[in-house]
Order: structure tokens, then sequence, then C-alpha cells
């Protein structure tokens, strides 16, 4: 049986639900992880977790060490993603509270460590990226968003930004333009790290403002704690789907 890890986002620190099995401090080449791997049982399946911004939530989406998070990952023994991310909303399918499964990525990130492919190479390696999130992984999404009945989208051009501020109107009608449908602010280099690891990754994106100019008001962080704490059962209710399935 697959061994499945979850990458918990904003709202998803802990995994309500989850019979503890074994915490696990791992140390990375690239330094700790955020938290530590925990391992147990969820809807009847062994499951790896992991909480991206730290347990309590305390790291920034730009300060995440995304390649220990990942390397740590498949240490554990993962053998596929599923990641959420709380995202704002561009198109206008893209509601507070809508799901989105994710099918392709801009990176608009920079900084950041973004590959394993660095320092001192025996050759150069450059992964295949076009369609980043794995096809199987994204009909166990969609399949269990369809059981549910939750609203939801099996497409979506995730745009991942630098944070930690939020967007200016400006750019969000950049990212429109430029055919962004989401915007969040740790889909990257995630995604790409786990393709470095030949580890199988989708996304599952809650909707948790309108995205900067699409509504006359600013966005507060109150609105999206809210939002969040509104969509995170339905997020739960997913996974525990796609895991007992
Ligand atoms: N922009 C970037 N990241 C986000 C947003 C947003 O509007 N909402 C939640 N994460």
């Amino acid at each position: 049986m697959t061994t499945y890890a979850i990458i918990g986002g904003t709202g998803l620190t802990q995994l309500d639900g989850l019979t503890l099995k074994q915490a696990q401090n791992i140390d990375t080449p690239y330094g700790a992880p955020s938290a530590a791997v925990l391992r147990g049982e969820y809807a009847g399946h062994e499951v790896l977790f992991l909480a991206r911004h730290g347990h309590p939530h305390r790291i920034a989406p730009h300060q995440v060490n995304y390649r220990a998070n990942l390397w740590a990952l498949k240490q554990a023994g993962a053998e596929a993603i599923f990641a959420v991310n709380a995202v704002g909303g561009i198109h206008a399918a893209m509601g507070s509270g809508h799901l989105c499964v994710a099918h392709q990525i801009i990176d608009y990130t920079w900084g950041r460590a973004h590959t394993f492919f660095d320092g001192e190479l025996e050759h150069v390696t450059h992964i295949d990226f076009s369609f980043p999130y794995d096809e199987e992984l994204r009909g166990r999404l969609i399949a269990a968003l369809q059981a549910l009945g939750y609203a939801h989208s099996i497409h979506g051009v995730y745009g991942a930004t630098q944070g930690p501020r939020l967007e200016t109107a400006a750019e969000i009608t950049r990212m429109e333009r430029d055919g962004c449908d989401i915007v969040g602010m740790t889909g990257m280099p995630e995604a790409a790290l786990a393709r470095e690891l030949e580890l199988p990754y989708a996304c599952l994106a809650l909707v948790v403002n309108p995205a900067a100019g699409k509504t006359n008001g600013t966005i507060s962080m109150a609105e999206i704690e809210a939002e969040l704490e509104r969509g995170i059962g339905k997020v739960r209710a997913v996974l525990g789907h796609v895991l007992g399935a």
C-alpha cells in the first residue's frame, strides 16, 4: 500500500483524527524540517504528516525550509504527497470557501533554496516539470470532492508569490493576465522539489479570501482566519475520503 504524506498548510498544523504512532525529528543535509514528521493512522490508512509552517504555526512562507521538509518526508518513507495550501482567489469561480485541485503553476518566488541539484554536482539534472502535479493523485482528490459534493474546480493555475506580504491589486491584475486562477505563497519550490525527489505530488487549495483588488476593500487576517476555520473541515473530509478509499 502506498505511504501517503500530507503537508499541512495554514490552518492545518495538526491532523485531527490522526492516531499518532510516532513523531520523528529528522535531521537532513539541508537542516531541520518545519516540525517532527508524524506517523499515524488516518481514516484507517497509514499516513505521514508534516506541518509546513511548524507546530504551532511560526514559520513564514519565505522562511520554510522546503528542501528539509521534502527530504525528511522521503526519508520517513513517503511515496506520494498531498499538499494543502490556503490561497487567494483570482478567477471569478474561485470564491472564498472554494476548493481547487490545481493543475499548473507559475512561480513568482525568488531567493528560496529551490533545488537539490546544487553545489558540487557529478552531473546536471533538469527535471521535466511540464505538468507539475501528479494526475493520479489529482484524480483521487477530485473523486473525493465529487463524492462529498463540495464546490470545487478540477483545474486551476497556482501563482506562487514570495510573501509574506499580500499582493498589490496591480500584481494580481498582472497575474490574471498571465493566466493565474489562485495565488498563494507556498506552492513553490515545494512542488518542484517533490519532483526532483521523484515523489508524486498534488495540491488541494482552499480559497480563503478574494485576491487583492478583487473586492472594494482590503484583505484582513481576521477574514482569512475565519474562512480557514469554516473551510478546513472540508479539507479534512477530503483527505479522509482520499485515504480511506
Ligand atoms: N495571496 C497570497 N497568498 C495567500 C493569499 C493571497 O491573497 N491568501 C492566502 N494565501
